[in-house]
């Protein structure tokens, strides 16, 4: 989680106009994949860049880092939404206000109408055509492993960390950060972590019409496609803001809803909300259930951030310990046994069996791993890697998911 942002922010061309006239003394700008991911001072990683891809794409997309709606122009959403919006329930109203402000909101938490999890932890839906959240794994003594708010530019020691220990994760990345650090999204997938949505701005989801909330995660999948070449099928919410009438929208995108259950708050520190020290009992005590049999017949979803140094170091100091404890650290996915991670059916993920035997790579007979330099004179590879992402391979693609759904 993560606190919205309410300023929008520059894009990483509006950033490069801006290094290009007005100075020459600021870090230089990553220009690949491998490049960046080789950065070790995070303020170089954090540096902007220019990635052609992304930037010839940028009007196909809402403003960056601001709460998205569809498009005045883009047909191919609307139709996509014509479409969904049919099974969306008319009759769940939109709670409070997208920055989840509550005050002037009543709601009967004992009945829980809407199945609202903010409220209640409620995970089953009210609406029967809807599955269940994913809140916990089914293998026992395993955690679903997994960070959101990503991908952070300043993310290179905790990736490296995590292939040094070859262990893989559920990554649940912002579309406006996807589009902000394209290779740092890209080395995600590479190194065969998991990629879910977690929305297109961050904010709180059942405050959103149900047209904007689409928008929120048609455009977080868009910019995913676009960057990483597949469409994700799992998405979080922020905060964990969630209803049946959010959950029937994600459903008609195809998109499984992934909660939790234990939060280390790590995300509250960055704010002052919460000490490291209140973190570290959070993480010791969801350890502290491992070894008294809490989860000796279903594992579980711990709540933890790529959002800053402090929610990744504390993630790798707790390492060692989580590994200790329970007998498999798996990304959620992995732990479903969920091969076909992707829309895209030439990349799949091992089952549990496959990981937890040593086999933890992805397999995939697509490159997006596009080393090639982001400038505008583009390598033939960004070129096909546009060809691939267009649009209406993305419409054709959502369509067969609709087809599935409904
Ligand atoms: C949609 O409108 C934006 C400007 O609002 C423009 O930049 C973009 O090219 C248009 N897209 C299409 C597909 O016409
Ligand atoms: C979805 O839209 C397509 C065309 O855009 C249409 O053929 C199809 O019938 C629609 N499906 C539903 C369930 O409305
Ligand atoms: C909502 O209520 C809280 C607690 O009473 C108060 O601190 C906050 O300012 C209120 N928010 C708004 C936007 O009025
Ligand atoms: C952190 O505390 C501040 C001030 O008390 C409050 O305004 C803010 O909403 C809190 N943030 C979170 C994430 O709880
Ligand atoms: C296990 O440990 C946790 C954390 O200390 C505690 O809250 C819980 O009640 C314990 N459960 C059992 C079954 O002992
Ligand atoms: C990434 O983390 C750094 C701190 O290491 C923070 O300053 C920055 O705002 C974060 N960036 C993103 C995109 O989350
Ligand atoms: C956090 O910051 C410290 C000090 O700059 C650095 O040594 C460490 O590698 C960082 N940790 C992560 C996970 O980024
Ligand atoms: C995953 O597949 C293995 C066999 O490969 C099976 O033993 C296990 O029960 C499956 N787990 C789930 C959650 O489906
Ligand atoms: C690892 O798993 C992938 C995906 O199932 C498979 O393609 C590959 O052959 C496996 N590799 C080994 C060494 O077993
Ligand atoms: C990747 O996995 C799929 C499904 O498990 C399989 O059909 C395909 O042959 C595999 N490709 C490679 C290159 O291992
Ligand atoms: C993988 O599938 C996507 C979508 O169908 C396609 O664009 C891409 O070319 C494929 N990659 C390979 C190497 O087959
Ligand atoms: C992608 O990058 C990883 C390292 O980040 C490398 O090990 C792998 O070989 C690359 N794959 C392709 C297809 O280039
Ligand atoms: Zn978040």
């Amino acid at each position: 989680m993560l606190l919205p942002v309410f300023s929008p922010k520059l894009t990483p061309n509006a950033i490069l106009v801006g290094l290009i006239t007005f100075s020459s003394v600021h870090a230089r700008t990553a220009t690949s994949e491998a490049d960046e991911a080789q950065i070790t001072d995070p303020v170089e990683e954090c540096t902007a860049y220019y990635y052609a891809p992304v930037s010839n794409a940028l009007d196909g997309f809402p403003t960056i880092w601001q709460p998205a709606t569809i498009l005045s122009n883009d047909t191919e959403a609307q139709s996509i939404w014509a479409n969904i919006s049919q099974s969306v329930p008319t009759n769940i109203y939109p709670h409070g206000d997208i920055y989840g402000d509550w005050n002037d909101t009543t709601y009967n938490v004992a009945e829980d109408p809407d199945c609202w999890w903010t409220r209640s932890l409620c995970t089953t839906p009210k609406l029967s055509s809807l599955p269940p959240d994913v809140a916990s794994v089914p293998e026992p003594e395993t955690m679903g492993y997994g960070f959101d708010d990503g991908p952070n530019c300043s993310h290179n020691a905790f990736y490296d960390y995590l292939l040094e220990q070859n262990q893989k994760a559920t990554m649940f990345f912002i579309g406006s950060n996807v589009l902000d650090w394209p290779f740092e999204a890209q080395r995600a997938i590479d190194e065969g972590h998991e990629i879910c949505a977690h929305t297109w701005s961050h904010h709180y989801m059942t405050g959103f019409s149900s047209e904007d909330a689409f928008a929120e995660l048609y455009y977080s999948m868009k910019a995913i496609k676009l960057v990483l070449g597949v469409t994700p099928t799992c998405w979080r919410p922020p905060f964990g803001d969630v209803d049946d009438r959010i959950r029937a929208i994600a459903e008609g995108l195809g998109l499984q809803t992934i909660i939790w259950q234990y939060d280390s708050f790590d995300w509250e520190e960055q704010a002052g909300n919460i000490t490291a020290a209140q973190v570290y009992a959070n993480y010791d005590n969801f350890i502290a259930r491992v070894e008294n049999g809490t989860f000796d017949s279903e594992g579980s979803i711990m709540l933890t951030h790529e959002l800053n140094n402090f929610t990744m170091q504390t993630a790798v100091t707790y390492y060692p310990k989580l590994k200790d404890a329970f007998k498999h650290l798996v990304p959620v996915g992995v732990a479903l046994n969920k091969t076909q991670p992707y829309v895209e059916t030439n990349y799949s993920l091992p089952t549990f069996e496959e990981y937890i035997s040593g086999n933890t790579t992805t397999n995939s007979s697509s490159s997006t791993n596009s080393t090639s330099s982001g400038t505008s004179h583009s390598s033939s590879s960004s070129a096909t890697l546009t060809h691939t992402i267009n649009s209406p391979l993305l419409a054709l693609i959502s369509l067969a998911v609709l087809t599935l759904a409904f």
